[in-house]
């Protein structure tokens, strides 16, 4: 399963708001299609957003392929800012996006068709770097999992959310494959259901024991004591080790900590942002009320009630035992450990 593809002048990817109904692929030469996808979540997770809005990009450079350098390069800084500014959370997305402008900024460039080829390179690069730093975080936090783990997962962090493999799912793929047996406890992650639909479908995929519960079954579990391990993905990680993760993560850190249940979050070094000093200043997306009073498209709450619905939360990094890159695992204070790595 091919989460997001290049295809030479095309990008393929999965619609995942079908699965795990339906395994159905898009294809598209037009950048503002990947905006929409982008926005509908059809691609989502952090680090597949980032790869997915660099191959718009490259899709742009070949809608203006026949324009005038000076020409060319406004057309795809306007596609650039157009993609960026889809999602404001992920700052994978922004971080793909400034790797795209460079390139497409340099001078020494000769002509469009110079510059298509770089930030054709440069998307591809994009993609196959994310695939290589899922991998490590599999192995450096297949450490911390130990054999007979129950470990809960809040959203999806799996191939889906990345070119392959995965932040959070990484992990537990990497244990399992090193014979280590694992229950995994997958939260449905309302309001889209990203944990019901695409993560127990992943683990399925790879055999691997997973059992569906309620976000708010989460602290019953722990209590119960089949969870021993939570592990998380991110979408931006603050210059403090404070972490923004789908709605619903801090509460699933602030019950870990309750029962002194060890709350790891897996990232690539892509998803840290230190700019921001701490995770008060993360902007957090609110999405439309739709995606709560409708589930599935049925109308469940009163027509004119009143919704909030933010799509992220940030979990203080004192909830955080230990955050998991492809450069290893860090512990507070994730100033001085992380951020200067
Ligand atoms: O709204 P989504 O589905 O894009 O949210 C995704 C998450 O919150 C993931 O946990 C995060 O992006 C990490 S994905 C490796």
């Amino acid at each position: 399963v091919r989460t997001i593809e290049w295809l030479g002048d095309a990008v393929r990817l999965i619609d995942q708001t079908r699965l795990p109904l339906e395994l159905h692929h898009k294809e598209t030469r037009d950048y503002r299609d990947i905006a929409e996808s982008i926005r509908r979540l059809e691609v989502r997770g952090a680090p597949a957003i980032g790869v997915a809005a660099a191959m718009g990009i490259a899709l742009a450079a070949r809608e203006h392929a026949a324009l005038g350098m000076k020409e060319f390069r406004a057309g795809v800084e306007y596609a650039a800012e157009f993609l960026n500014s889809t999602r404001p959370t992920a700052v994978n997305l922004g971080w793909a996006v400034a790797r795209m402008l460079v390139v497409l900024r340099d001078e020494s460039l000769a002509d469009t068709e110079a510059a298509i080829d770089a930030l054709t390179r440069e998307a591809v690069e994009i993609f196959e770097e994310d695939r290589e730093l899922s991998r490590r975080i599999g192995e450096h936090g297949a450490a911390l999992i130990e054999d007979g783990d129950g470990v809960l997962t809040h959203c999806n962090a799996g191939g889906l959310a990345t070119a392959e493999l995965g932040t959070a799912l990484a992990v537990i793929f990497t244990a399992a494959e090193q014979g280590k047996r694992i229950r995994v406890f997958a939260d449905e992650t309302r309001p889209l259901l990203q944990g019901a639909r695409l993560t127990t479908w992943e683990l399925m995929q790879r055999g691997i024991d997973v059992t569906l519960l309620c976000d708010s079954a989460a602290a019953s579990a722990m209590r119960a004591g089949w969870v021993t391990k939570v592990v998380v993905g991110a979408d931006r990680i603050a210059g403090n080790g404070d972490v923004a993760n789908k709605i619903g993560t801090f509460p699933v850190a602030m019950a870990a900590r309750e029962f002194g249940i060890p709350f790891y979050v897996a990232a690539p070094f892509s998803t840290l942002d230190a700019s921001l000093s701490s995770g008060a200043e993360i902007p957090i997306e609110e999405r439309d009320a739709l995606e709560v009073t409708d589930i599935q498209g049925v109308r469940v709450a009163p027509e004119g009630v009143k919704v909030y619905n933010p799509a992220f939360d940030v979990t203080p990094a004192a909830l955080v035992s230990a955050i998991v890159t492809d450069a290893g695992v860090f512990r507070a204070p994730y100033e001085e450990t992380l951020f200067r790595s």
